[in-house]
């Protein structure tokens, strides 16, 4: 193989050499399939394209300065995907089959994991979608899960920079009783213009608020939200964002720096009062936030004052990286080594 540019990784997908797959019929889940077709054979009436049968999670490998390869809290990852299917009336995986299938795809491609130096990762994206054909609305009896892998570099731009974000007001990425805590396809349908407005502006990324009441933060993009001020790690409480395992992370991290950890409604005005503040999840891991704009009340919330990352988000950054790197000790068993 020609040797990768790894150090210069984008977010985005390269092919790789296998992918598993596991089918789900007559009621019960199969054997795992390994394949190197990038392609899946689709009934057109199969529930996930027309009623949006779909699921999907993310989550990362990294190889260590031992050479080792860590996958970050993926029994985190098996759990949300079940919680998702639970959503939109899917099967359940069991959290063993999900990491059998997670374990293999990884080495697998063992070969494309990058190399540590680079601080690049390999993401691992599990699909599971609705496959039998049907026309009425209601859930499939036959199901399919899918692994890929590919290797990655920084979701936005710099890495461990930090970012302009615009609140969109506009466009609502989820109801409050909706899909917004499922990792579900639809989610990001409807999120797609509201990232369109704000890439065009010259934003990094877009920031949704509830979409009830228009007050409270819920979250930027494919990330959560995080504010820090008086020793304390503040996080949006709400029921239409994504229980990031990156933030829950975070949580840990910082109450054992010493830190206050609050997770309760944010009202936007809130924002004036940070001294730092964060986008969080697998693909941001950290994106520290410079300034919040919001267009409609004209006002801009300017969270770095000098355009760097502060120190509580480098602090937390560099641990979370060093337990997943393998260079902090893993004491709470968050890091699962493939043997
Ligand atoms: N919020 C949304 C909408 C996401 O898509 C993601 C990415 O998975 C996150 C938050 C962060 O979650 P996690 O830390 O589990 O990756
Ligand atoms: C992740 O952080 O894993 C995501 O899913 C973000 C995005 C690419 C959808």
């Amino acid at each position: 193989m020609k040797e990768l540019d790894w150090a210069n990784l984008s977010f985005g997908y390269m092919r790789t050499d296998y992918n598993v797959r596991i089918y789900y019929r007559n009621g019960a889940w199969g054997e795992l399939e390994v394949s190197s077709e990038e392609y899946l054979n689709l009934h057109m009436a199969a529930t996930c394209l027309h009623y949006g049968q779909e699921a999907f999670e993310g989550l990362k490998a990294f190889r260590g300065k031992d050479g080792k390869v860590r996958i970050f809290r993926l029994e985190e990852n098996a759990a949300r995907l079940q919680s998702t299917c639970r959503g939109i009336l899917m099967p359940e995986l069991p959290t063993e089959r999900f990491k059998e299938a997670v374990l293999k795809v990884v080495k697998l491609n063992e070969r494309f994991i990058p190399p540590y130096e680079t601080g690049a990762s390999l993401y691992i994206r599990p699909l599971l979608i609705g496959t039998s054909a049907q026309v009425g609305v209601h859930p499939a009896s036959e199901y399919l899960f899918v692994i890929f892998v590919t290797p990655v570099g920084p979701y936005f731009k710099g890495g461990f920079a930090t970012n302009p974000y615009v609140i969109i007001r506009e466009f609502d990425r989820a109801a409050p009783h909706g899909t917004g805590i499922y990792k579900v396809g639809g989610n990001y349908a409807a999120s797609l213009r509201a990232n369109k407005k704000a890439h065009d502006l010259g934003y990094s990324c877009e920031f949704y608020l509830d979409a009830k009441e228009k007050k409270y933060i819920d979250e930027c993009g494919a990330a959560n939200f995080f504010g820090i001020k008086d020793n304390t790690y503040i996080t949006p409480l709400s029921t239409s964002i994504l229980p990031s395992i990156t933030n829950k992370s975070l949580m840990q991290l910082a109450e054992d720096m010493g830190m206050k950890v609050e997770r309760r409604p944010v009202p936007e005005e809130e924002l004036s009062t940070f001294e730092e503040a964060g986008a969080c999840g697998t693909a941001a891991v950290i994106s520290p936030i410079e300034r919040i704009d919001d267009l409609e009340n004209g006002k801009s919330y300017v969270i770095s004052k000098d355009g760097k990352p502060g120190p509580v988000c480098t602090k937390l950054y560099n641990k979370l990286r060093g337990i997943q790197y393998g260079d902090e000790p893993d004491t709470y068993g968050w890091v699962t080594i493939v043997e």
